[in-house]
């Protein structure tokens, strides 16, 4: 339990973490909103998430974002899940209960959603959707982009399978079907969104031009403060006018777990506007 002449403590969770940006957008959330928290990043030894978590827990923290690569053994954690967070099969919002037991929950693909319809109006009810990737961080976004009524959204991964089993996990959502990188190309997409780690090196997934339409839009689920990020890059330079990074994601999940935790949802679009100089 927290002190009286406390604030309450949060924070981000993750191998490596030091760079995180997280401590910084929940500052400026809570100064917007006169909550007084505070919200530090903490790295946890790789194999010791569990006792980190506990340790955090007995410190009296009220919860934490957990990041990469943790969030699975989050969701494993749990006493209690979120429907959505059930879904995704990774938590990156814990909170810490007084009766001892932990809730997690996952805000990573509401974050993808709102920020494409609320900040940037791109549509997604109707639309041919195209998502490149078949990991933890695709999976949790899988749910709150059926939700829309997606005309058909089409996962490619680079494993096959992977994309193939996460297209009957979530079968029962809407039109979902996994489609090989090789057989891309015959038709255009509304909206490609790349869900790969391929920009860590720098890199693409394998899809031909012939996937853009005139008026398609691209979004990276990465973001890159100082650069434009490869997939982003790709995009523009093939003439996309409206190619996104993540950062509007980023912002948008960590407003949603401020909502979990404080009941508050903060304003982001400042906030968006402002990450490269926070
Ligand atoms: P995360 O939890 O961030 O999603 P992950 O579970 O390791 O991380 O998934 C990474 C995703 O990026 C996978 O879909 C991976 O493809 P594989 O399933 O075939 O490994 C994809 N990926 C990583 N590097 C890639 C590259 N260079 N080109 C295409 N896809 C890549």
């Amino acid at each position: 339990m927290t002190p009286p002449d406390q604030v309450d403590r949060y924070a981000v969770v993750g191998n490596p973490v030091a760079h995180s940006l997280s401590p910084r957008i929940h500052a400026s959330f809570a100064a917007q909103s006169e909550q007084k928290i505070s919200y530090e990043a903490i790295e946890i030894p790789l194999g010791s998430f569990v006792h980190g978590i506990h340790d955090l827990q007995r410190q009296g923290f009220s919860g934490v974002n957990v990041t990469v690569p943790f969030k699975r053994e989050a969701w494993e954690l749990c006493d209690h899940l979120t429907p959505r967070a059930q879904d995704a099969g990774a938590v990156n919002t814990l909170s810490f209960i007084s009766d001892g037991s932990i809730a997690g929950d996952n805000t990573d693909g509401v974050g993808l959603t709102r920020d494409l319809v609320d900040n940037l109006g791109v549509a997604i009810e109707r639309q041919n959707i195209l998502l490149l990737g078949a990991g933890g961080a695709v999976r949790g976004t899988l749910g709150p982009i059926l939700a829309l009524s997606p005309a058909r959204l089409n996962i490619a991964n680079r494993t096959p399978q992977k994309a193939v089993a996460l297209a009957q996990d979530f079968a029962n959502f809407g039109e979902i079907h996994a489609i090989n990188y090789e057989t891309l190309g015959s038709a255009s997409y509304d909206l490609i969104i790349n869900g790969t780690a391929a920009g860590l090196s720098n890199q693409v997934p394998p899809i031909p031009d012939s996937v853009l339409g005139e008026n398609s839009v691209c979004y990276d689920m990465m973001y890159n403060i100082s650069n434009t990020t490869a997939f982003v890059y790709w995009a523009s330079s093939r003439g996309v006018k409206r190619a996104y990074d993540g950062r509007g994601m980023l912002v948008e999940q960590a407003a949603e777990a401020f909502h979990v935790w404080r009941s508050i949802h903060p304003r982001t679009v400042e906030i968006i506007r402002l990450l490269g100089s926070l």
